[in-house]
């Protein structure tokens, strides 16, 4: 049987300087957040900057345990971090950064399936995109949204409840 494309993933790549001034801001603080990691394990520091509907920037890093399942990543901390102190409060876009320990630049990361699975929870539940900026080396940016990240995703809708 001949195979079709039946869900499209969009994403784009833009310069630091094609980015709004508020994304800016928020790609500025994900880079800044990169410094609360604590990574002793992996030496692969992340951090995460979410922003809120009402203008406020929620920030996380990756925080690693002696035993490793107990960590959680960057996104996650910062997601819940927001649902908990802003519940009511819906979230735009979250920017992600990534940086090993002895790395000059910023690394092109992705987010791991449990992330994007907790991100899409939180764009059901608000039932608005959420916007996702990646940071990659040389001042890039791939734009994308949870849905593109998460094709095929499981959410509440799918509990048809
Ligand atoms: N990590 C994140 O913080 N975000 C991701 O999406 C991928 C991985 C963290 C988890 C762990 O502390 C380290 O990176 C290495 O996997």
């Amino acid at each position: 049987m001949a195979k079709k494309v039946i869900q499209q993933v969009e994403a784009e790549i833009l310069d630091y300087s094609e980015l709004s001034s508020s994304e800016r801001c928020l790609v500025d603080d994900a880079k800044s957040a990169v410094a609360g990691a604590y990574a002793p394990y992996s030496d692969f520091h992340v951090g995460s900057a979410v922003l809120l509907a009402d203008g406020i920037v929620v920030k996380g890093s990756n925080q690693e345990n002696a035993a490793y399942p107990s960590g959680l990543c960057a996104e996650r901390v910062a997601i819940f971090s927001a649902g908990a102190n802003h519940p009511n409060v819906k979230i735009e876009k979250l920017a992600i950064a990534a940086k090993p320990a002895e790395a000059k630049d910023f690394v092109a990361a992705s987010s791991c399936g449990n992330c994007r699975q907790a991100m899409m929870e939180y764009q059901s539940r608000q039932e608005e995109t959420i916007e996702l900026l990646f940071i990659r080396p040389g001042n890039q940016i791939l734009k994308t949204t949870v849905r593109d990240l998460l094709p095929f995703g499981f959410d509440s809708n799918s509990l048809n409840k």
